[in-house]
């Protein structure tokens, strides 16, 4: 089940030449390292080879060798278990030949590690048992413990040797998102609840989001010190906030969570839907890349966020379900407009819908590597 050859041994398998890259041999990223792979030079806005791409959730349903794989076991079990976390990271690397892998896990599992009663329902998504409505709420969350973090360090360690030099990013969920689903209960669309806790309990709402920013860098450091090459910080629902408000009662903290991976020299990726009106604050809160989905053309996005960052998109997931011209024509599109960026990660603006072709992702993946890097 697991491509490393021997589990207690995974140091051994960093010379195989049958790593993720696949049977081509050659690194997907370009480099010889994941720290001189496209993926991170575009993240920094050096020269690239060719422009990186890699797909929000391309690990998951879209795949049936993954959801084989996970049949009869709990998302949030799977997420807890190194066999079944390398081999559905890898998963995506060896059938399209992105320029990254993004570790398999979830927003809400450090809250879940931690020991909060949170459930993912299939179809649905994250299901917190009793939701955080009140101060005392609040300070009975339980603390991030990093010993419990084995199994993550072990999965990421055995990663970075079958990865060879295509990097692996590391991933946490932002402060609000993270307080959207503890706060609503679980997914909801206004975030109405969210939004009224916020106004009328400004103290607990702050103390929520530090203890939120204190997991979720816990989390990343782990997965940083273990060899991932690169964060994504996602603040998916982030925007549903005005930018007044976004600038004041959240920035802080997600600036936390970035702070709080220290000295560690791995760019820093930061995104969230629907963040127009937000993505020069996105940047500010200690981004490299500011991640953009399909409402602002990536020409406009370089814009508002000026020449110091480079930018992750943005082609809308559901132009992978139309005709072929189509995506071709859009992809070209968003490569074109990306040029205007101090860099360009080549990514969709939101996650793999489901019921995407795999196939669609790989031919997607080839035409990118094909055009000229800007
Ligand atoms: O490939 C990857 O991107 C890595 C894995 C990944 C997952 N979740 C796996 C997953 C990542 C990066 C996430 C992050 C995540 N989780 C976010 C931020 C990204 C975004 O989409 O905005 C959010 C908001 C969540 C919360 C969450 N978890 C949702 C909304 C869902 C979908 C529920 C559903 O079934 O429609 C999940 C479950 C989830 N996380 C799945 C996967 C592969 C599906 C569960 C399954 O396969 O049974």
């Amino acid at each position: 089940m697991t491509p490393a050859a021997d589990p207690a041994s995974p140091a051994e398998t960093t010379a195989a030449p049958t790593t993720a890259a696949g049977a081509t041999g050659a690194a997907p990223g370009g480099g010889a390292a994941p720290a001189d792979s496209d993926l991170v030079r575009a993240a920094r806005g050096l020269p690239v080879r060719r422009t990186p791409v890699w797909f929000m959730r391309q690990a998951g349903r879209s795949l049936p060798e993954y959801r084989a794989l996970r049949a009869g076991t709990a998302m949030l079990q799977a997420c807890q278990d190194a066999d079944l976390v390398t081999e559905i990271t890898l998963q995506p690397v060896r059938r399209h030949g992105v320029d990254a892998a993004i570790l398999f896990s979830d927003i809400v599992l450090p809250l879940v590690v931690a020991g909060v009663d949170i459930e993912i329902k299939p179809g649905v998504g994250p299901v917190v048992a009793t939701p955080v409505r009140s101060v005392a709420d609040v300070d009975a969350l339980p603390p991030l413990e990093p010993d419990r973090l084995d199994f993550l360090a072990t999965a990421v360690r055995r990663l970075v040797a079958e990865l060879g030099p295509t990097p692996l990013i590391g991933f946490a969920g932002a402060p609000f998102t993270l307080a959207t689903y503890l706060i609503e209960g679980g997914p909801s669309k206004e975030h109405a609840r969210t939004k009224a806790f916020m106004y009328a309990e400004p103290e607990a709402w702050s103390r929520l989001l530090d203890r939120l920013a204190v997991s979720a860098a816990t989390f990343l450091r782990a997965q940083v010190d273990a060899g991932a090459a690169a964060v994504q910080l996602f603040d998916s629902w982030a925007g549903v906030l005005s930018a007044a408000d976004y600038a004041t009662r959240v920035l802080p903290h997600s600036r936390a969570v970035f702070d709080g991976l220290g000295p560690r020299d791995v760019p820093r990726i930061h995104f969230g839907v629907g963040t127009g009106e937000l993505l020069a604050l996105l940047g500010d809160a200690g981004a490299d890349v500011v991640g953009v989905d399909w409402r602002v053309p990536l020409d406009e996005a370089a814009r508002r966020v000026g020449p110091e960052r480079s930018l992750q998109g943005n082609l809308d997931p559901a132009v992978l379900l139309a005709d072929r011209a189509t995506v071709d024509r859009e992809v070209r599109r968003v490569v074109a407009q990306g040029r205007a960026a101090r860099g360009h990660v080549f990514n969709l603006g939101h996650g793999v819908l489901p019921e995407t072709d795999p196939g669609v992702l790989t031919s997607v993946v080839d035409l990118v590597h094909e055009l000229a890097a800007g």
